[in-house]
């Protein structure tokens, strides 16, 4: 299975630390053609034809994004990019940064000048520090190469919290608040940072933009599948031979990739999507890796045949507790709830309530949380009850 690099084009090609390898490589480029003679619309134009769809998770269309940012008739706008990879099993975007800094400023360059920005800031996750000096040197690299004379990017250090990796959470992190998620509408490109309109995109999702202008928005939509363009950076962990990061055509075979390239044996289950993220059994290895299928932020987690799910689901679900911001009820309470439980039945118990509890609480949870995380924090629980029942009723059984 041969794997299709386009985020990944110069990962350990060029020098992070030298502009001119980066522009050896067409560097830059894509920006010049953007500023010279494109107008802002036909570059929105073509990342909506190209078909992008945000890869931080939520898969949402990055043209329709840029579009209504664009369409604010206002002086003062934003770009952010989400460098905070608090998920679980995902290291993409640290593989991406500390390899390829410059893509993803040129691609922060041409998205403010696509929407009328100024500014641009990179969210850097806390524990990402070791990266901050290349990031800057990059940046001043860029800068005295008169690369980023209309656009400014700044960085800003996260403080060790998942749920600043939620966007409106992250914008409160910028502003110097507690990263708490906010209520939405209005969403961030209409009254963003600072209230103003911005941009929030990942950085896997930024790394495609320059590929997208320098060889135009057809090109990209050509690759994948109906709803899902492109390829997808994948960082694969857990009971694998090879784990690592591999970037495929989107719609290849979730089994290409964890047994195929990663050289995995004996699979009992794979977790796609990081905390969040669905669990399926080894039967249902031949799902294609798409938005229409299964996808999320791109964090797989294969665990083999000595693996207890229950174990599995307790200790994502302690995370997931933990990382709650507690604004909302739902999420606080119920992932609590949900720990209570997972632990009855991890010390081999379980009461005969506990699985139409787990249910319910879950259905709860998804209906009524304010953001993604309480969202989606029952999905490995649920999943986990569809493909596994038995393991919880045979613990019950033993009490
Ligand atoms: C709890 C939680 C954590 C998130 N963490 C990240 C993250 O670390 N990186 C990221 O890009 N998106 C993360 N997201 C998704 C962002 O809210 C947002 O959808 C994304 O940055 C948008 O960029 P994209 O459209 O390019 O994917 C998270 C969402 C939730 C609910």
């Amino acid at each position: 299975m041969a794997q299709q690099r386009i985020v990944l084009r110069n990962c350990g090609v060029i020098d992070p630390m030298q502009i001119s390898t980066y522009l050896d490589r067409d560097g830059f480029k894509a920006l010049k053609k953007a500023l010279a003679g494109v107008t802002q619309e036909q570059i929105i134009d073509e990342i909506k034809l190209s078909g992008l769809r945000g890869r931080g998770g939520a898969g949402f269309p990055c043209g329709l994004k840029w579009e209504l940012a664009g369409k604010a008739q206002v002086d003062e706008k934003y770009v952010i990019c989400n460098a905070d990879e608090g998920e679980i099993g995902t290291f993409k975007d640290r593989y991406i940064l500390e390899r390829d800094p410059f893509t993803l400023i040129e691609a922060m360059a041409i998205a403010g000048y696509a929407i009328g920005a100024k500014r641009g800031y990179i969210y850097l996750r806390a524990e990402y520090h070791c990266l901050l000096d290349l990031l800057k040197n990059a940046i001043g690299q860029a800068k005295e190469g008169g690369f980023l004379d209309q656009f400014d990017i700044d960085i800003r250090e996260g403080a060790g919290a998942y749920i600043c990796g939620e966007e409106s959470a992250l914008m409160d992190s910028i502003e110097g608040k507690r990263g708490e998620v906010r209520y939405r509408p209005p969403f961030p490109p209409s009254r963003g940072l600072w209230g103003k309109p911005t941009i929030i995109n990942n950085v896997e999702t930024l790394m495609n933009i320059p590929q997208i202008i320098f060889n135009g928005g057809h090109w990209f939509s050509q690759l994948g599948t109906e709803q899902s363009k492109g390829t997808k950076v994948f960082s694969v962990s857990g009971d694998v031979k090879k784990p690592g990061v591999y970037e495929l055509v989107l719609g290849s075979r979730l089994r290409e990739l964890v047994e195929g390239l990663a050289l995995a044996e004996k699979v009992k289950m794979v977790q796609v999507g990081g905390a969040t993220g669905r669990i399926i059994p080894y039967e249902m290895i031949d799902m294609p890796l798409a938005f229409e299928s299964i996808l999320g932020a791109g964090a797989i987690i294969v665990f083999n045949e000595t693996r207890d799910i229950i174990d599995i689901v307790y200790r994502v679900m302690e995370f997931l507790a933990e990382e709650c911001c507690g604004k909302c009820t739902p999420c606080r309470e119920g992932t609590e709830v949900m720990v209570e439980i997972l632990e009855r039945f991890s010390r081999g118990g379980g009461l005969e309530t506990d699985i139409s509890l787990l249910e319910e609480v879950a259905s709860a949870m998804m209906l009524s949380s304010l953001c993604g995380l309480g969202q989606a924090a029952p999905i490995p629980v649920v999943n986990s009850l569809q493909y596994f029942r038995s393991v919880y009723e045979n613990r019950i059984r033993q009490n």
